[in-house]
């Protein structure tokens, strides 16, 4: 299955920090943004990913996705010309996906832990409309949120209400079969007003083509879209990654336990980075027992 990351947003609600730069590029804690959303479909065993850039951060994105082609993966730039939205983001990606299903994860969504792989996995396995990834916050006013019905099912989903009708948010992750880009393109006016995935995940709904999974077991979910949850991401990162005593499931390391790079290949990642701990921790994979 191919995979979407989304990274052009204009990261308005984090000036002037992305002045300069763009927000799926800041560092979180020890590497950029972006590293932990092309992780997640790499831990889910996606290597075919499309990202989509803006006009703004097409460059520096490109560094990325250059050093990315050590991972043993294949990666596309599309650019967005406008930020109208992340449903006109997903549907300029028809060319790249065609009408197989795919994977969309949010540039600014981390998810910690192994636990959201195994579910990835699942519902990688058995596509069948849109599959949406759910957990409990504390403000759901920021988010899509889902309300369900006595019996389980999902009931509504509305983008940023003022009243929330529950405290369940919709991640910035989802798989979505062959309907996509239909339905994507019927929403994405082009008119430059914004329309939200949620408007997409309604049509699923509507049509009874939408499963919501709640996230189980081990796994941290962070949407890095302001000051405040970009230093709550971090020091998730940081806290978890000195409790277990290494980087967080770097995707060097996530190629190299998939088979999709060698030792040798691991080895001369580790080695140009051995400065950082983060590239030390490479190493130590690459000389770890077979
Ligand atoms: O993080 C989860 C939330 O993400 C969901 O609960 C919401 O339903 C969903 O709408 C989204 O809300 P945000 O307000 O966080 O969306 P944001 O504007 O940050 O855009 C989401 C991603 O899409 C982000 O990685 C940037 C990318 N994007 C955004 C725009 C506006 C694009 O690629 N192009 C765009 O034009």
């Amino acid at each position: 299955m191919k995979g979407i990351v989304l990274a052009a947003g204009s990261g308005t609600r984090l000036l002037p920090m992305t002045r300069a730069t763009s927000k799926e590029l800041l560092a979180v804690y020890d590497r950029p943004m972006i590293y932990y959303a092309l992780g997640t479909l790499m831990r889910a065993g996606i290597r075919d990913i499309v990202v989509v850039g803006s006009l703004r951060n097409q460059e520096l994105v490109c560094k990325v996705l250059r050093d990315s082609e050590g991972w043993g993966i294949s990666t596309a730039l599309v650019v967005q010309q406008v930020p109208e939205g992340p449903v006109r983001a997903v549907s300029i990606c028809r060319d790249q996906i065609g009408t197989e299903p795919c994977a969309v994860v949010f540039g600014d969504n981390l998810f910690l832990g192994s636990g959201i792989d195994r579910q990835l996995r699942a519902a990688i396995s058995q596509v069948s409309g849109c599959t949406a990834f759910a957990t409990r916050v504390r403000d759901p006013q920021r988010y899509g949120v889902v309300a369900f019905s006595p019996d389980g099912r999902a009931d509504s989903i509305e983008e940023k209400p003022e009243n929330p009708k529950s405290d369940w948010a919709v991640t910035g992750l989802y798989v979505y079969d062959g309907r996509l880009f239909e339905i994507a393109d019927s929403l994405a006016t082009g008119d430059g007003r914004e329309t939200s995935i949620s408007d997409i995940n309604r049509r699923y709904l509507e049509t009874g083509g939408l499963r919501i999974k709640r996230l189980e077991g081990d796994c941290n979910w962070f949407d890095a879209g302001t000051p405040d949850s970009l230093v709550d991401a971090a020091r998730a990162v940081q806290s978890m990654s000195r409790r277990e005593g290494r980087p967080i499931a770097p995707p060097e390391e996530v190629a190299f336990r998939n088979g999709w790079i060698s030792r040798g290949e691991l080895r001369a990642i580790g080695t140009a980075m051995s400065m950082t701990r983060y590239g030390r921790h490479i190493l130590e994979v690459a000389a770890e027992d077979p």
